[in-house]
């Protein structure tokens, strides 16, 4: 395999420029050592047993799962995201008590990760190393046998001069390479932290994504006022899920139901839609915003926040054929509350509610939720998995739920409009 070493982009052949990145001369050779037997009978695959991994569980029973039910034993995990994110406070409030595990640090001293610890109420019986050479953690793993070894950063125990975070990829990838072999021969899970750097995330965790088993990212949500965690790439599981964390100085809390946190701001004024929409793997109720004024440009002007912005100009396109609207004498402005971004087009029919609520100043009714997809006649057309949906915004307190006809048919203690069409559904809301 050929691998750039500026971005990580792989190639079974060499090639001058990168398609990736763009940069040339880049590639060079790497072995991808694959970890399959070698036989010479092929086998009914019915006859297999699934491989059984066997989990360790942390002291944050979400982010088990977002694993697909905790640490698998031999497992190399990587936790990506800027500095200053709150990395190294996850994973001190990861550690469980019960584990053997070993913290490396590379970036604090001792007193500083003991300080820390305190604060967030972290588990504090594991062993602490603060030291910059792989080596050392080598020689302690051996010494205390642990069951998880956490790294932080792993850019920090790139033996290399040059000292920061702009380690060298080809280092960078060597010291991971170690990591995981380590983790498969003494059968120890890994869990390391990486810097994404300022040139993107180039330089940094991406080019070695693909050598780890587990790639989670720790992003801060648009409001700044929360944490989402959601991997990228899981081999033990799926990569559906996502933790949402509060942020305070006595470290992060999950926040167990991110829908009741998006409708606790939940406003009954003109515009305020609540959608059904997906969140990897499960539904969630949202809240879509809009704001409609004259418009003062020549061309006016389309504006969204959390949305995809084609399907706005659809909605809107459509809403000015079906009932006349002068749309385009209108500034339209859509915003997703709670800084979530929603694409799927199951979200189509709270995004034209949105702009109708809008356009005739005109409230909806707050315990009405909205879920599907419009077609350029203005039918509508079914989404997928509407028994969870409909589950979902039961729980929450939703009254209405306003869908197409097509598809499959729930029961539930709300009342569902199957609605065929835009205006069917224009009709039962006002
Ligand atoms: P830190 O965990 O050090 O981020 P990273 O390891 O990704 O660089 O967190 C950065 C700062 O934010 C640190 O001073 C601690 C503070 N912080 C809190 O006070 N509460 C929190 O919940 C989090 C996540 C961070
Ligand atoms: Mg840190």
């Amino acid at each position: 395999m050929f691998v750039c070493k500026e971005c990580g982009y792989k190639s079974q052949q060499r090639l001058g420029q990168c398609p990736y990145c763009g940069k040339w001369g880049t590639f060079i050779e790497e072995k991808i050592s694959s970890r399959a037997a070698e036989s010479r009978e092929s086998v009914k695959i019915s006859s297999l047993k699934p491989e059984e991994f066997f989990r360790i569980h942390s002291r944050i029973a979400e982010f088990d799962q977002l694993l697909g039910g905790g640490i698998v034993k031999g497992s190399v995990i990587l936790i990506a995201g800027n500095p200053g994110i709150g990395k190294s406070t996850l994973l001190l409030q990861l550690v469980p008590e019960r584990e053997k595990v070993l913290y490396v640090t590379g970036e604090e001293s001792p007193s500083q990760v003991a300080q820390r610890a305190r604060r967030i109420k972290a588990g504090e019986h594991f062993y602490l190393l603060s030291s910059r050479k792989l080596e050392n953690a080598e020689n302690e793993i051996e010494r205390i046998s642990p069951s998880i070894v956490i790294i932080d950063s792993v850019q920090s125990v790139v033996a290399d001069a040059s000292g920061g975070f702009s380690v060298s990829p080809a280092a960078l990838r060597a010291v991971t390479s170690r990591i995981t072999e380590l983790a498969k021969t003494k059968n120890i899970s890994f869990i390391l932290s990486g810097h994404v750097t300022k040139e993107g995330v180039l330089q940094g965790p991406k080019i070695i994504e693909h050598i780890v088993d587990v790639v989670l990212y720790f992003e801060e949500s648009p409001s700044k006022k929360h944490r989402i965690l959601y991997s990228t790439k899981n081999r033990f599981g799926n990569t559906q899920e996502f933790v949402l964390f509060t942020i305070s100085a006595a470290g992060l809390n999950v926040v167990d139901d991110p829908s009741k946190f998006f409708l606790s701001s939940f406003a009954n004024v003109p515009g305020s839609v609540a959608v059904s929409a997906f969140q990897g793997s499960s539904p969630f109720i949202g809240e879509i915003q809009s704001l409609i004024n004259r418009t003062s440009f020549q061309f006016p002007r389309r504006q969204v926040i959390g949305l995809d912005l084609n399907r706005v100009y659809l909605a809107s396109a459509i809403i000015e054929r079906i009932f006349g609207f002068k749309l385009y004498l209108f500034d339209i402005y859509l915003n997703v509350a709670g800084g979530i971004r929603i694409t799927e087009p199951a979200a189509d029919l709270a995004i034209a509610f949105s702009i109708l609520s809008s356009y005739k100043k005109a409230p909806i009714d707050r315990r009405c939720a909205f879920a599907a997809e419009i077609g350029l006649g203005g039918e509508l057309r079914g989404v997928s998995d509407l028994a969870g949906r409909v589950r979902k915004a039961e729980k929450l307190g939703f009254e209405k739920f306003f869908t197409a006809t097509a598809g499959e048919k729930v029961k539930s203690k709300m009342k569902i409009f199957y609605c065929r069409n835009l205006k069917d559904c224009f009709d039962a809301v006002w």
